[in-house]
């Protein structure tokens, strides 16, 4: 990627319904099994954190927080295959933190495929731990896949 496509500048923002289409055409490019249209939708409707980051008039990436019972869950943070390694990824989980520190969450969660180097090198660089692994928690390929359980502490609880 060259320095003048660096350059453009990208800012966050909540994500809206007319952003579905795009952001599912990304969701198909970056995933072997994407959410549908209809589980977008279903996140909006349901009021989680849905956030997207933009190139002047093109989304290129997307950040999903549910919060509940003062517990955040990571359901989705995705870049654009296109525009990669530009640090998009890194803002995006970056507000998905402020979000969850905004909403006073103790403590975030995640699953990641313990295949998905890149995402996991991300997580705990932002001090994410791997705390557990769920057995065949993923669809894959071939038969399941299992799940690496990330987790970090926000606040300390009392
Ligand atoms: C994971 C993902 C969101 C990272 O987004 P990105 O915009 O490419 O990442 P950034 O440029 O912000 O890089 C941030 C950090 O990610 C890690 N990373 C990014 N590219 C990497 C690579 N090629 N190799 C190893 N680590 C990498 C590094 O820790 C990097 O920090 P550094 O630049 O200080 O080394 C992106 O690869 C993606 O969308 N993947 C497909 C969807 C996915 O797997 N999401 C996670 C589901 S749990």
């Amino acid at each position: 990627m060259n320095t003048r496509v660096r350059e453009i500048p990208a800012h966050l923002r909540v994500m809206a319904h007319d952003d579905i289409a795009l952001v599912s055409d990304i969701e198909r490019r970056s995933y072997d099994f994407p959410w549908s249209h209809g589980v977008f939708r279903d996140c909006l409707l349901a009021g989680y954190n849905c956030v997207v980051i933009e190139r002047i008039d093109r989304v290129v990436g997307y950040g999903i927080l549910s919060i509940a019972a003062g517990e955040a869950h990571i359901l989705n943070l995705c870049v654009d295959p296109m525009y990669r390694d530009l640090g998009y990824g890194e803002r995006l989980l970056d507000e998905v933190l402020d979000v969850a520190s905004r909403e006073d969450v103790g403590e975030i969660f995640l699953e990641v495929r313990p295949s998905n180097k890149k995402a996991i090198s991300l997580y705990r660089k932002k001090g994410f731990r791997n705390i557990a692994n769920r057995p065949a928690y993923y669809q894959a390929k071939e038969g399941r896949e299992d799940a690496a359980v990330f987790s970090k502490v926000m606040k300390k609880a009392g």
